[in-house]
């Protein structure tokens, strides 16, 4: 079995879960991808001093891991725009495929992102940055392929939702909020939980990714929770419903509409059930119908989960020398023609 070789930047939450879940299941992972997946260098800036990393090379200059001419496929973890974005770009430029689980990072600079991927001819995968450990973005690039999507519609901020839960239960916002960043579901900086914004990057992805038009994460409304108080859960209680914070994404004659903000759900839906950091994604095909995505929405092993599938994915493509088993691109260059998004 060929040998593919993985280089990790970014030792954090999800960093952590991703090594050792490839270390603890490498061989049934080698088994599914038909190649033998190696973490041959770690850059972190931070040292995990909790964490054995066996005889795996580890250095805090994540360089060091986009300029190793053995490394195959750079796996980035250290989260953010700027500093990711340079090192992706640099990864792609170095003939590596990428993995990521940034959400704001394809989402706000992913058009760039794809464009250079496509030029340098590697992948950029990114399924952990939706729904942690829900292998949605493969569910509606993959699983849907013969459907016309009109709409996705979820829950996809763990965060958010672990709070609301925990808010309906009588526990002060703050409170719940503190235990979720202890736990390492939140965001470096919890805003982009509180306020939305996080779910708005998870929906122009998987938006992009469902209707086939570029990432457009400045075009939709984003409202998040923090201004829901006790009352207004217990008064939408009272009337039969629950407050859930969604992401809802439509086909329009006009273009695709975009938007995340607190919703109204009837306590009979099956959204209104997904309680704590889960998360689910309800995707509408013209073939299939609707169809409900549920699990883990963050969490290292969960998020992990999701990496980890895009690491075999490319790999097999490496290990086979088929760049086709991934698509380039989160959208589909004649749908920009055709689609006024
Ligand atoms: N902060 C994110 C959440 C992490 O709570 O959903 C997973 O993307």
């Amino acid at each position: 079995m060929k040998d593919v070789s993985v280089g990790i930047c970014g030792l954090g939450t999800v960093g952590g879960g991703t090594f050792n879940v490839l270390t603890r299941n490498a061989r049934l992972i080698a088994g599914r991808a038909g190649c033998n997946i190696r973490i041959t260098r770690i850059a972190s800036r931070r040292a995990r001093e909790d964490m054995d990393l066996g005889d795996v090379p580890f250095s805090t200059d994540i360089y060091d891991v986009v300029n190793d001419p053995g490394v195959d496929i750079v796996v980035e973890l250290i989260g953010g725009y700027d500093a990711a974005r340079e090192l992706v770009l640099a990864a792609i430029r170095n003939g590596k495929h990428v993995v990521t689980a940034n959400k704001a990072l394809i989402a706000v600079h992913g058009n760039e992102i794809f464009e250079a991927a496509e030029k340098a001819g590697v992948v950029v995968a990114y399924e952990a940055g939706v729904a942690g450990g829900i292998p949605v973005i493969k569910a509606v690039r993959e699983g849907m392929a013969a459907n016309r999507i009109d709409w996705i519609a979820g829950i996809i901020n763990g965060t958010g939702n672990y709070i609301l839960t925990e808010m309906r239960a009588g526990r002060e916002f703050s409170e719940v909020l503190k235990e979720a960043q202890d736990l390492g579901y939140a965001e470096a900086d919890p805003t982009f939980d509180v306020e939305g914004i996080d779910a708005a990057h998870k929906l122009t992805i998987l938006a992009s990714a469902g209707f086939g038009v570029p990432l457009q994460f400045e075009k939709g409304f984003t409202e998040g929770i923090s201004k829901i108080t006790p009352y207004d859960i217990a008064h939408a209680e009272l009337l039969g419903y629950r407050i859930k914070h969604l992401g809802i994404a439509r086909r329009r004659d006009d273009g695709i509409e975009l938007r995340v903000h607190p919703t109204l759900v009837p306590q009979s839906h099956l959204i209104a059930q997904v309680d704590g950091v889960l998360n689910a994604v309800l995707v509408d095909g013209d073939a299939v119908g609707q169809t409900m995505y549920y699990g883990p929405g963050a969490g290292d092993e969960a998020t992990a989960s999701a990496v980890i599938a895009d690491i075999v994915d490319v790999a097999r493509a490496v290990a086979t020398e088929s760049n086709l088993r991934v698509p380039y691109l989160g959208f589909s260059p004649e749908a920009m023609e055709e689609l006024d998004v």
